[in-house]
């Protein structure tokens, strides 16, 4: 008896933001505590992400887990049975190991990220601390996470209205968390305002709660963004950057070849379509530009690196948080940030070694929720106690989204002097050796 051995695994079938099913699951110590988490979904995912498993069929038009749960409490609870939820890296190992695939196909990567979090919440809660002191290395400071807030959306998340999946605001200027949140709450508001004198629909809420209207064309969602900016009495630039999910493998038609639907159906090669960017950076304050290019156009992704250097590039469906895809980036100077969603590599441990890999190589990360979520929070503590020094949940409305900020709020507020505020120096540490 530990204390913190497991003694018992449950699961169920929950719903995610999309009103999708999704896995829950629960880990039961020994020693009487327990911990529970509920995992995301993407829409947008990357073709070389872990596999969900998903039941096919009829029952919520196939997207139901039944076969995940029934894992989780069948061959994933007979492996782990006994180990000790504080040695996370044995526990995530042991999942792969009962899985056997890369990608986590044959048992599901939703029923073993949903394992491989509870037991860090089992862990933490078997231990009486908070999960995010449970996941930080020993004697690191925790450290609140730079946000970057969904304002407006695009792509998959919004009918395709625009081709550019988000439009996100990014405070610069804020002396802490809450300031920051406070920031981009005003944002969003005078955005909307904007929108609302111009004509627009403000009700037409997307996938990750940003604004999705239907723009002429995507200059024209920066425009927007700006003059909410502005709106908010805020300056473009100094107190409020712009980032920009361009999720270009949505739109890639081909190798290499790029249609904008929401233009006219404009096609561009990749030369073409890192020159639109840079065209954008030169009219607006764009700070930080994710999947510019499609998720194996290494050549494209290159030529990106180059051409837009000094801002933040940052890979998702590129890098699918796989430490792997990570090496060949950082071996190929591919992109200088990486984006990191535990479930597209299905582990906490590997998700955290990605987080480690990109520090060690002075690249900046950023924690990042998925359009199908949930109100669990667990994210947070992961972004405070691995000291991602960046997070990226949606948009300051809805409570799947809120859920997160909600607790780095809780966080800043309980920690005050024992933590720190990554600010806007999180969009360059590293790079310039400011950590
Ligand atoms: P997804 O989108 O969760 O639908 O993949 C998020 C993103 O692309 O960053
Ligand atoms: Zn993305």
């Amino acid at each position: 008896m530990t204390g913190t051995a497991i003694a018992e695994l449950r699961a169920w079938e929950a719903l995610d933001s999309r009103g999708r099913p999704t896995v829950g699951a629960q880990v039961l110590l020994d020693g009487g505590a327990s911990g529970r988490a509920t995992v995301p979904s993407g829409a947008s995912t990357g073709r070389h992400e872990a596999r969900e498993l998903r039941d096919g069929g009829t029952r919520h038009g196939g997207y139901g887990v039944r076969n995940a749960v029934a894992n989780v409490t069948g061959e994933l609870a007979a492996a782990v049975r006994g180990l000790d939820a504080a040695n996370q890296a044995g526990v995530d190992a042991t999942l792969r190991a009962a899985d056997g695939t890369d990608d986590l196909g044959r048992l599901g990567a939703n029923a073993v990220l949903a394992v491989s979090v509870a037991t860090a919440v089992a862990a933490a809660a078997g231990q009486g601390v908070a999960t995010y002191a449970a996941v930080s290395e020993p004697g690191a400071r925790p450290l609140l996470p730079l946000p970057m807030v969904n304002i407006i959306s695009g792509g998959a998340h919004a009918g395709r209205s625009l081709d550019v999946q988000d439009f996100l605001a990014v405070p610069l200027a804020a002396g802490s968390f809450a300031e920051a949140i406070e920031c981009c709450s005003r944002v969003r508001a005078g955005t909307a305002e904007v929108l609302a004198d111009r004509g627009y629909a403000v009700a037409l809420v997307a996938d990750e709660g940003g604004l999705g209207p239907v723009l002429p064309d995507n200059r024209s969602a920066l425009d927007v963004l700006v003059a909410g900016i502005e709106r908010a009495g805020l300056q473009p630039g100094t107190e409020v950057g712009i980032a920009i999910d361009v999720a270009a493998t949505q739109f890639a038609t081909g190798e290499s070849e790029y249609t904008l639907a929401a233009e006219g159906g404009r096609v561009l090669d990749a030369a073409g379509l890192v020159g639109e960017l840079a065209s954008w950076c030169e009219s607006y304050p764009i700070v930080s530009i994710e999947d510019a290019l499609a998720e194996d156009d290494w050549a494209g992704w290159r030529r990106a690196t180059e051409v837009l250097a000094g801002r933040q590039l940052l890979g998702d469906d590129l890098f699918v948080t796989d430490p792997r895809r990570l090496e060949r980036g950082v071996d190929d100077g591919v992109a200088n940030a990486v984006l990191v969603k535990p479930n597209q590599i299905g582990t906490l441990t590997d998700a955290r070694d990605v987080v480690r890999r990109a520090q060690a190589a002075g690249y900046t990360t950023v924690l990042s929720a998925r359009s199908g979520e949930t109100e669990d929070d667990w994210l947070a503590d992961l972004a405070v106690g691995w000291r991602t020094g960046q997070i990226k949940v949606g948009s300051t409305t809805r409570s799947e989204r809120t859920a997160k900020w909600n607790r780095l709020l809780q966080l800043e507020s309980q920690l005050g002097g024992g933590a720190d505020y990554a600010g806007a120096a999180a969009l360059h540490a590293g790079r310039e050796a400011v950590r």
